[in-house]
């Protein structure tokens, strides 16, 4: 199926197998499940990390799972009985929206597998910013994808990117997490 959505639509895709499951454990593992009461997916398909995050989130919090592909979002819905997902179609453009909805203020962490560098001119980048302003402060946004491009979205908005190579993953995948600053203490 995946490889099907990827002939139909390269450019949302943007890779034509999903991630591997050592690169998903690895990125989970960084992860503060015990904080963690809204966690936000772009781009889960086939629900690769989804399960995965699932198995670890806590039986009190919510994942919503946001894409722009309508064959993914069935898919989801019908493989994953879950209360605590929350499947969205849409475009992780409209984050803050969909979370409002969900009855939340802000996420603790939020997680992307939509290839950046094959998007539209501009949509990356509203992406990032809407993504940062989403985030709790000390909240993590962490980036899967095989182009560095995406670091340069990062940059402006998170003060430290931390970039690792995920050497494990068919084919290798670099790797990326941002921290949202917390608010600096008020001057007496
Ligand atoms: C490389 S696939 C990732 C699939 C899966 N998470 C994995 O690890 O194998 C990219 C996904 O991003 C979705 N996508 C692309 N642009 C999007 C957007 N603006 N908002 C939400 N999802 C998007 C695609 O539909 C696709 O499901």
């Amino acid at each position: 199926m995946f490889f099907r959505q990827f002939v139909k639509h390269p450019g949302m895709i943007g890779s034509v197998i999903p991630s591997s499951p050592l690169m998903v454990e690895a990125i989970l593992d960084q992860v503060d499940w015990a904080r963690t009461r809204l966690f936000v997916e772009y781009g889960p398909g086939v629900g690769t990390f989804t399960r995965s995050i699932l198995e670890r989130l806590h039986p009190d919090a919510t994942l919503l799972a946001i894409d722009l592909n309508l064959d993914f979002i069935a898919y989801l819905e019908a493989s994953l009985p879950d209360r605590r997902l929350r499947v969205v179609h849409g475009s992780a453009a409209d984050v803050r929206r969909f979370i409002a909805e969900s009855g939340h203020r802000q996420a603790d962490c939020i997680l992307s597998g939509i290839p950046f560098s094959t998007l539209p001119d501009g949509v990356g980048q509203g992406i990032c910013s809407e993504t940062h302003a989403a985030l709790r402060p000390g909240g993590a946004f962490l980036v899967y994808q095989y182009s560095a491009y995406v670091r340069g979205l990062m940059a402006p908005l998170f003060s430290f990117v931390e970039e690792r190579m995920e050497w494990r993953n068919i084919p290798p995948c670099r790797t990326f997490r941002a921290v949202k600053e917390e608010a600096l203490a008020q001057a007496a």
